[in-house]
């Protein structure tokens, strides 16, 4: 039994693309602040760590097919600074884009966020994947992995510093004496580097947790040596156990070689549990979330434009080695059908019977849409009762594939709330989690050390007014 950090992604109109049209699901973000406040007060309920909320910098209608949570939705760092009123112990987790964000702003923000909820923020660090954003920001263009990184190394060191304005101690507040600030105690920035000029000092006092617990989420080896040089949390994707294994290896080798405690660095992954009371009812549910997908065949005269052109009969004949053009998206797969297909789409055959239940030999069996849906839809998937899901989060454990997961829902609130009040008394039971909170902040929960400040960790004034030129990361403190 390995104890696991469990927090939840919200998307408040649920993670699978057809969430938001299952019966009785939130539709309208216009609504989410009541949705919201009641995932945090039910998680909370559930001592989860905390809610993690992504961020995206340009809407589009493709996204409506794509990930229609990313339509419309209320800003996250508003929405923990929201939430950080009507919860008093879950962490709250808001993602920022290093390439377009301003880090006085966003370092004001979230130190202001922290304050306010008494030590419960966190930031995710993102470079971003939507060349829209630039346009939205008044760049010429989405610059390339390697800029918007170096630009992130730049960002972060900023963003520590800028939160080391103030010692812990320098608001000496001595009404008898007239003493209000202790100058020696607050430190500018003075940080000029390649991308970022800064030179505060921040006009918000030192974190209550020092510096705010730092998630970087992304794809690319250079996001990965990011994350194992300077993250608290890596937020990782993965498809299977093995792969996540491996990752996290290389992770945590990572942040060895740079100088750092590899223990220190804790890997999360995204999982979409799937909650039923029975195996049966799961995969019901699984079944007729599938089938509430659209796909391109769904458009006699063709799929609008920004469709995802993978969510097709077309793509699905590639990976299966069959050409089923034409052929009606909701023509069952028999047996002798799955004889000729490949290796791929064997296996494919076998994912959906697994989430579905359906099979090709049985009464009901998978038709080409559930094919396409489970080729197309990017999620990790465990469909089950609470006791399968609880044992799959354990086994992930066990193997050392994950330090925690980023629970996703597919639907809100149904699947949201089956998780916190069914699985979760599962996971406490077999110890994975956590029965009372133990802490008061988000380093507490996450068992992160309170890093000192760069000013006490280097000597009063080292690390100020220098012309930093080129940047590594700093590990002081961590
Ligand atoms: C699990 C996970 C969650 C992510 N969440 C976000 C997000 O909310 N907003 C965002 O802009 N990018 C998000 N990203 C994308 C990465 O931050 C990154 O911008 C993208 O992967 C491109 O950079 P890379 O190629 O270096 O990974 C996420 C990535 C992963 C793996």
């Amino acid at each position: 039994m390995t104890r696991l950090i469990i927090g939840a992604m919200v998307r408040a109109i649920g993670a699978y693309p057809s969430g938001w049209r299952y019966p009785g699901a939130h539709r309208d973000p216009r609504g989410d602040a009541a949705v919201l406040r009641r995932a945090a007060e039910v998680a909370e309920g559930a001592r989860l760590d905390y809610l993690f909320f992504g961020d995206w910098l340009a809407t589009g209608p493709d996204l409506e097919f794509q990930d229609p949570y990313l339509v419309a939705r209320v800003d996250p760092i508003a929405a923990i600074t929201y939430l950080a009123g009507v919860t008093s112990r879950i962490g709250l987790i808001a993602t920022a884009n290093t390439s377009y964000s301003d880090p006085y702003t966003l370092a004001r923000a979230t130190a202001s966020a922290d304050l306010l909820s008494g030590g419960r923020a966190g930031l995710n660090l993102v470079t971003g994947g939507e060349p829209r954003a630039a346009a939205n920001h008044g760049a010429d263009f989405h610059a390339l992995n390697r800029s918007r990184h170096d630009r992130a190394v730049e960002f972060e060191i900023v963003l520590r510093r800028l939160w080391d304005s103030f010692d812990d101690d320098a608001i000496v507040a001595d009404a008898a004496r007239g003493v209000y600030l202790d100058p020696q105690k607050l430190h500018p920035t003075d940080f000029h580097g390649e991308h970022l000029s800064v030179a505060g000092p921040l006009n918000v006092p030192r974190p209550v947790q020092g510096h705010l617990p730092i998630v970087h989420a992304g794809i690319s080896p250079r996001s990965r040596l990011f994350a194992a040089q300077s993250a608290d949390l890596a937020l990782v994707a993965v498809g299977d156990r093995q792969q996540a294994i491996a990752i996290r290896e290389e992770l945590r080798s990572l942040a060895f070689e740079s100088g750092r405690d590899d223990r220190t660095l804790k890997v999360i992954a995204p999982v979409l549990p799937i909650v039923g009371e029975t195996r049966e009812h799961a995969q019901s549910i699984a079944d007729e979330l599938s089938e509430l997908v659209q796909i391109a065949e769904d458009w006699p005269d063709g799929a609008p434009a920004g469709f995802p052109p993978h969510r097709s009969l077309a793509q699905l004949s590639q990976l299966v080695g069959l050409d089923l053009a034409g052929l009606s998206p909701d023509r069952a797969v028999s047996p002798p059908l799955v004889a000729e297909f490949s290796a791929a789409g064997q296996e494919l055959v076998e994912i959906v019977a697994e989430r579905t239940g359906r099979n090709p030999s049985g009464e009901r069996p998978p038709t080409l849409r559930h094919l396409v849906v489970a080729a197309s839809v990017n999620a990790s998937m465990i469909v089950g009762t609470p006791d399968d899901i609880a044992a799959e989060f354990e086994a992930w454990g066990d193997a050392g594939a994950v330090d925690g997961f980023n629970v996703l829902s597919a639907v809100q609130p149904q699947q949201f709330e089956e998780f916190a009040f069914r699985v979760v008394p599962e996971l406490a039971r077999r110890g994975i989690m956590r029965t009372e909170y133990e802490g008061e902040t988000l380093r507490e929960h996450l068992g992160l050390a309170q890093p000192v400040s760069v000013h006490a960790a280097d000597g009063a004034q080292a690390a100020v007014g220098e012309h930093v030129a080129s940047v590594v990361p700093s590990t002081a403190g961590y």
